[in-house]
């Protein structure tokens, strides 16, 4: 899916990124004149909502130069010559990195000045050679180093450009995941399998854990990743669980055979999501299942019993089998011999064929 967008033209994002900043600034603006007006304290809190532009510390924000390291004068570009003058193998490797195109075409408005687009006008580090003339992403605070990379990158139907998700909110920024100086195949995005589920299992460590019980999906033998049902970036769905199609949950993307549309859809599929019976990380039991035999699964909700899940059965909860289901005999206790299509049926209500 986010290949997809591969070659989406960044520029479109920056026309959106002015018109996000031109919006920030009557958003600033119109919150100077009420502090002017109404309780200071009042003001301060309808503020503090990450607002991304709020952020931004002083009030004359709205330009790029605010997130700068403070000074009397502000710092200018100077282009990439200047900082190759010194950091010789950064700019060398650069020249590989996919951002390179960026000081190279004109009508990006960086021509020349690629790395200034990330860390910004650089006439006085230039000067003073301090790290504190210079924004560097990787010291910023995570909603500061976001804004820049989403200064082009927002709006990207790859939702990379989503960051109300529990990444963004959980302060792990986008140079978190993304080391924007290493090249290589692996460097900037990590592509193969094995490289992604390396690299999440370095913070899900529990979840990774999951994936070594004895029925689970292929992970640790690097058959599928992480990104396969999640989007890092964001998504819909809770969880941050990716979507394919429509808003459908990943699992339909290799597992369409449980998509239907079913004349007899068994509900909680599409109510409660696969996550109803399944535990799609790893289970201890056959089939991924939430429980160890077939039949606990569904007797939690086809019972005359309260559904633990839900305080009101029948909402959740199905309905009781029919009295000729003796469940002390052995025959009925495997219940998907007979229903077979519990994931829905073309058929047969009873989800029987
Ligand atoms: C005159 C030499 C010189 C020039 C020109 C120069 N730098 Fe630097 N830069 C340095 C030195 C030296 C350091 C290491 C400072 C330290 O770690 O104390 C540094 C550090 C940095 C850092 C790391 C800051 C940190 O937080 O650790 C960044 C980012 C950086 N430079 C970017 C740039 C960019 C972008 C340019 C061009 C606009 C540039 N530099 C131009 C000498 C230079
Ligand atoms: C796409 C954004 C981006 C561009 C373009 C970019 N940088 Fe960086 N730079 C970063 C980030 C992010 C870091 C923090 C370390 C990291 O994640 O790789 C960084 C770190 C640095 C550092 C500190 C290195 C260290 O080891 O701490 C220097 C020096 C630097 N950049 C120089 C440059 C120079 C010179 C250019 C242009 C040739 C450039 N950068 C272009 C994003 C960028
Ligand atoms: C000045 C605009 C600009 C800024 C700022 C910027 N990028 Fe990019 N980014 C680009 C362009 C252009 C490409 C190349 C897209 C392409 O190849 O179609 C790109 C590509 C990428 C890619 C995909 C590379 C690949 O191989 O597909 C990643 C990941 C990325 N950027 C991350 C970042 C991060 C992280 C930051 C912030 C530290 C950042 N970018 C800041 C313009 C920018
Ligand atoms: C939790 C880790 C994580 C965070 C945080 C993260 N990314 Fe990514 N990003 C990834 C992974 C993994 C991929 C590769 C996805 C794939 O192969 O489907 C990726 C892919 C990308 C791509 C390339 C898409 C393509 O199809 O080539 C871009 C661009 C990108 N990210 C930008 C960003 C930006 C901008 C941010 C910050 C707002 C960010 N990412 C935050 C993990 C992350
Ligand atoms: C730098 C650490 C870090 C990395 C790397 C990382 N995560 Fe996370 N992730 C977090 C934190 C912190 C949270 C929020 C707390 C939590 O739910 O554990 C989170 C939450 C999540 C959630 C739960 C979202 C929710 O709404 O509950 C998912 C799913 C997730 N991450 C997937 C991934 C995937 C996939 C990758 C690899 C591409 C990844 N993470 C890499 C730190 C990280
Ligand atoms: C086969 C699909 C699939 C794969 C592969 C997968 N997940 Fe999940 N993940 C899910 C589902 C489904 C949920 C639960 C969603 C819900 O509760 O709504 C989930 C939930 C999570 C959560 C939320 C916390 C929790 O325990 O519910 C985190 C964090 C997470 N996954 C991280 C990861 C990481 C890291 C990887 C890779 C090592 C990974 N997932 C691989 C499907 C998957
Ligand atoms: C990238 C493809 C892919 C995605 C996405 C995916 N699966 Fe799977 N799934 C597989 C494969 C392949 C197997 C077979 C397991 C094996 O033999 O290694 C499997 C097996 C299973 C099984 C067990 C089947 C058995 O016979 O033991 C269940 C249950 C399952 N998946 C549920 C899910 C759920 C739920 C989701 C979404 C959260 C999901 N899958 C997403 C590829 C996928
Ligand atoms: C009502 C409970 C329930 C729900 C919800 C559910 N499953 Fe299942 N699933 C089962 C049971 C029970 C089995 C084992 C069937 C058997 O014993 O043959 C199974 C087996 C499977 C299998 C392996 C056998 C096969 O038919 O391919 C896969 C794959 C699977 N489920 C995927 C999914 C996906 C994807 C979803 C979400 C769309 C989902 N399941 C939702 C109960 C459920
Ligand atoms: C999460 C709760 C839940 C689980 C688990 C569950 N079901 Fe259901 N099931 C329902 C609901 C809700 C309905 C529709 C309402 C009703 O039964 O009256 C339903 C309907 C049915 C129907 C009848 C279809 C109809 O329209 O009347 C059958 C047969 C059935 N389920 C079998 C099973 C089997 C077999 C299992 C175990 C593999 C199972 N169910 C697991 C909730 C569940
Ligand atoms: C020996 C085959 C068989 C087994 C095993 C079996 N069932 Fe049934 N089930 C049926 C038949 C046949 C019907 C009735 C279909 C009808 O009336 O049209 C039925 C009906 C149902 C219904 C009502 C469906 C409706 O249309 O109203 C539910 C709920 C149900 N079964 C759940 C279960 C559960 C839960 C189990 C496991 C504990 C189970 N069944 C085991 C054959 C079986």
């Amino acid at each position: 899916m986010l290949k997809r967008t591969a070659g989406v033209p960044p520029h479109a994002a920056e026309v959106r990124l002015w018109a996000d900043l031109r919006v920030a600034f009557f958003f600033i603006a119109s919150l100077l004149l009420l502090s002017a007006v109404a309780l200071p304290g009042a003001t301060q809190e309808k503020a503090a909502p990450p607002q991304p532009a709020a952020e931004q510390k002083p009030p004359a924000a709205s330009t790029e130069a605010a997130a700068e390291p403070e000074n009397n004068q502000p710092a200018t570009y100077v282009g990439s010559e200047t900082c190759e003058s010194c950091h010789e193998d950064i700019a060398k490797a650069f020249k590989k990195n996919p951002h390179a195109i960026v000081g190279t075409e004109k009508r990006r408005g960086w021509e020349g000045k690629a790395c200034e687009s990330c860390h910004g006008p650089g006439s006085k580090h230039a000067e003073s050679v301090s790290p504190t003339d210079i924004f560097n992403p990787a010291k910023a605070k995570p909603a500061a180093a976001d804004r820049r990379c989403l200064g082009c990158h927002a709006g990207q139907p790859t939702q990379a450009g989503r960051i109300q998700n529990s990444h963004a909110n959980n302060q792990v920024s986008c140079v978190q995941c993304h080391a924007v100086h290493k090249n290589g195949p692996n460097g900037l995005v990590p592509r193969t399998p094995v490289a992604i589920n390396a690299q999440c299992k370095g913070c899900h460590n529990d979840i990774w854990a999951s994936f070594q019980k004895p029925f689970r999906h292929r992970l640790p033998e690097g058959a599928m990743s992480c990104v396969d049902c999640h989007n890092p970036h964001g998504s819909a769905l809770p969880r941050n669980m990716a979507v394919s199609f429509a808003n459908e949950p990943s699992c339909f993307k290799c597992h369409g055979d449980k998509r239907g549309p079913f004349v007899f859809e068994h509900a909680p599929i599409r109510e409660d999501g696969c996550g109803a019976c399944h535990e799609a990380h790893g289970s201890a039991n056959p089939r991924m299942l939430t429980r160890h035999e077939v039949r606990y699964v569904c007797l939690e909700c086809h019972s005359n019993l309260p559904n633990p899940q839900s305080a009101q059965a029948g909402l959740l909860g199905g309905s009781p089998p029919p009295a000729f289901h003796d469940l002390r005999s052995p025959q009925y206790r495997n219940c998907t011999i007979c229903h077979l299509k519990v994931h829905g049926s073309y058929v047969n209500r009873s989800l029987l064929r």
